[in-house]
């Protein structure tokens, strides 16, 4: 954990039930006449954008441009195509609604819309000079976090990879987290973001990057995962939901400062080969790469163990403890009916190249112990070899 440290949050959070209907009011205080809307067609499907656009026309907006493009595994071409249309339409502002797909290609839009070229000008840490579009991000999704962060995770088409773009000014202005939003997602997507939210707070907590603040908003985020994931996929508490819509948020604050680590090296490998869900992908990985680390920083992930409600943990060596991290995320996978690494699709003869591909990873250098392309290949060679996660 860094003594020496800064932490950035960017970004003003409103959150509560039916606070989308707060949206209109922001952009006209801030006198925004053509905002676009990002998103995808399953959400306009879900009725989820009959909220927003009925909530904005109560608010003076009564023609809204729609952007409906937005795949999973953003690529780089949807980025460009979305550009065109937000200077078409002369858009002024950007309202992302979604998961983290639409609201990293809102942030792509944004920075063409502010610095034109292609989005690759753009890959790596500080590339963006000029301050983005006012961007407003409406989550829809409880993993992504993407609401909070700086980054922006796009795919390369031409060379087939994911790259990342990072700058405080891509930012979200504000972010709207409003369980309204949320209501109609399904249990496996609430399954898949919510590991994906719990993926960011323990990569974040224990990364080499962190400091006391994502130290915080990390074992927080972890907790409040660990009380609620199941509810909100099996239960009828919408309470539960809720608080996922929150963890993931702060589980996006702990990492939009700290860093990911090797589990995201590994499912953006595995997105980029593949298009696997995001948070499907992360959730395969998660005990593989967490069995690795936990002996690298046993204080950390005792502490992971018991924020997760690790059962018997009493009388446990530390050692043990940050062994018993790693079991309660297997059964979490479990009882989630999380597929195995072969059930996804991966294939024996792609395990170099996944390796090479994690290797080459932008967080790589952030994960808790050293890792390069030899000890990824053994962790994807393991959990090739498994089965369906183990009790
Ligand atoms: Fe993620």
């Amino acid at each position: 954990m860094l003594n020496n440290f800064e932490f950035m949050l960017p970004t003003t959070i409103r959150c509560g039930r039916g606070i989308h209907r707060e949206i209109g009011k922001e952009l006209a205080a801030r006198g925004k006449k053509k905002p676009l809307l990002v998103t995808d067609k399953g959400l306009i499907a879900a009725g989820v954008i009959d909220k927003i656009t009925a909530s904005l026309a109560e608010s003076g907006y009564p023609h809204i441009d729609i952007f409906d493009e937005v795949e999973p595994n953003p690529r780089d071409t949807t980025v460009h195509r979305g550009c065109e249309r937000a200077r078409a339409a002369g858009a002024d502002a950007l309202l992302a609604v979604g998961g983290g797909s639409s609201m990293d290609t809102a942030k792509g839009i944004g920075v063409l819309l502010a610095g034109g070229g292609a989005i690759k000008d753009y890959e790596g840490l500080g590339k963006v000079t000029a301050e983005i579009p006012m961007l407003i991000a409406a989550p829809t999704t409880v993993g992504t976090g993407s609401e909070v962060t700086f980054w922006a995770v796009i795919k390369d088409t031409k060379e087939n990879y994911k790259m990342s773009i990072g700058s405080p000014l891509i930012a979200p202005k504000l972010a709207f987290l409003d369980a309204d939003l949320i209501e109609t997602l399904p249990p496996a997507v609430i399954a898949a973001t919510g590991m994906d939210a719990l993926t960011h707070a323990i990569e974040g907590y224990t990364a080499t990057l962190s400091e006391p603040l994502t130290d915080a908003c990390g074992l927080y985020a972890i907790e409040m995962i660990g009380k609620n994931l199941l509810s909100a996929v099996y239960g009828a508490d919408p309470k539960a939901k809720e608080n996922m819509l929150i963890a993931s948020m702060v589980a996006g604050v702990c990492f939009g400062n700290s860093d990911i680590g090797g589990c995201h090296c590994m499912s953006e490998a595995l997105g980029s080969l593949y298009d696997t869900p995001h948070g499907i992908a992360n959730a395969v990985m998660l005990p593989y790469i967490m069995e690795y680390n936990c002996l690298a920083d046993t204080a950390k992930f005792a502490r992971v163990a018991a924020a997760l409600g690790a059962r018997d943990t009493a009388g446990l060596s530390e050692r043990e403890s940050a062994r018993a991290a790693v079991d309660c995320v297997r059964r979490l996978n479990q009882d989630l009916a999380i597929p195995s690494l072969r059930e996804i699709g991966a294939k024996a003869e792609d395990i170099d190249e996944l390796a090479m591909r994690s290797a080459t990873n932008v967080s790589v250098d952030s994960n808790t112990r050293k890792i390069g392309k030899a000890e990824f290949l053994s962790i994807f060679r393991s959990a090739m070899a498994d089965g369906p996660p183990r009790a």
